[in-house]
């Protein structure tokens, strides 16, 4: 088997290339432009074709050479205050980018594709914990280009028989996360804590997450690629975390008490989110297991010692 990860010099992807390197049981190509990913996140002996999903000349090049048999797209502007700002630019790689890939997979072969979306597509739906089949109601031009993309993948496996998994991952946290993607407060808490400095909370910090960590992400993306048919998966532990049950959890990471300071909360949070995950269970075979306390202390040391290297 051979597998195509666009994006896979980004933070999920790195987890992603990871495990797929260490189970070495398919030829994996990376397919990034380094617009926020990295080279050094592409373990050695992985190939990385560094150019754009926008690029179709580039892309058909890839697939034409390269015969794969899935694709995991993970490739996309991944922050949604970007997207209320730039709408035309997050269509343009989160619409388009997707498209282009969809059509190489339909012209050279590909079997599977699997997709990264979010919980970003339910809106503020407060029905939760939230099933697969809830309505979409995204609050974001983030969430409507990924909602958006879910129903090209429907209609690619429904008129060209491409199999095609949908992922929604909840709030993704682990190592090599970038502080300006959607995974948000875990990020900005370690690079804020291993500088030495406090932390600022919106609101009384009762609101609630669903903190998945990214080897499980990977874990369950690593199992889509010879699912048949189309099926829409929430990956997510299925547990309500509160910001100050994460604070709770930093403390013990970063072994002292820091100053946090509670602000109004920000207009538009929504305040509870968490994701049903039977149907990951089911279909994967696989639940999130990653423990809070564990995830975060990785995480929390990845960022000092990137913060003491810099
Ligand atoms: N991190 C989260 O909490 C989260 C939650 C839900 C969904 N997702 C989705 O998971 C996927 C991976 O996200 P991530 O958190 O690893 O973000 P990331 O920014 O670290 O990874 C995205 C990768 O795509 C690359 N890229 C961006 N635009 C590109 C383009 N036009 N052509 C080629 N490569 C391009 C970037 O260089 C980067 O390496 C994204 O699709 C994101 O929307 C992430």
């Amino acid at each position: 088997m051979k597998i195509l990860v666009t994006g896979g010099a980004g933070f999920i992807g790195s987890h992603l290339l990871e495990l797929l390197h260490k189970e070495n049981t398919a030829e994996v190509v990376a397919f990034d432009n380094l617009s926020s990913g990295r080279e050094s996140h592409v373990p050695a002996g992985v190939k990385l074709v560094v150019g754009d999903i926008r690029d179709k000349e580039v892309l058909e090049e890839v697939f034409a050479k390269e015969q794969f048999t899935a694709v995991i797209h993970l490739a996309a502007q991944t922050m949604v205050p970007y997207s209320i700002e730039h709408p035309d630019e997050d269509c343009d790689i989160n619409l388009m980018g997707v498209l282009n890939v969809l059509e190489c997979c339909r012209k050279y072969g590909v079997k599977n594709i699997t997709f990264s979306s979010s919980a970003a597509v339910y809106g503020d739906n407060t029905n939760i914990p939230l099933k697969e089949s809830e309505r979409l109601l995204p609050t974001s031009f983030y969430g409507v280009t990924k909602m958006t993309s879910e129903h090209y993948l429907r209609l690619y496996y429904e008129l060209y028989g491409l199999n095609a998994t949908v992922l929604r991952f909840a709030n993704v946290y682990g190592e090599r996360q970038g502080a300006g993607g959607e995974g948000g407060v875990v990020s900005i808490f370690c690079k804020l804590l291993a500088a030495g400095q406090g932390v600022t909370v919106f609101g009384n910090g009762e609101q609630t997450r669903d903190f998945v960590y990214a080897g499980d992400i990977a874990a369950a993306l690593a199992r889509t690629v010879n699912l048949t048919g189309y099926n829409t998966i929430n990956v997510s532990t299925r547990k309500e975390t509160s910001v100050n049950q994460l604070l709770a959890a930093f403390e013990k990471a970063v072994g002292r008490k820091f100053e946090v300071t509670y602000a109004p909360a920000r207009e538009g949070d929504i305040f509870r989110s968490v994701l049903d995950n039977a149907n990951c269970i089911a279909k994967l075979g696989y639940c999130p297991k990653m423990e809070l306390a564990e995830g975060v202390e990785r995480t929390y040391q990845d960022y000092l010692k990137a913060y003491n290297k810099a």
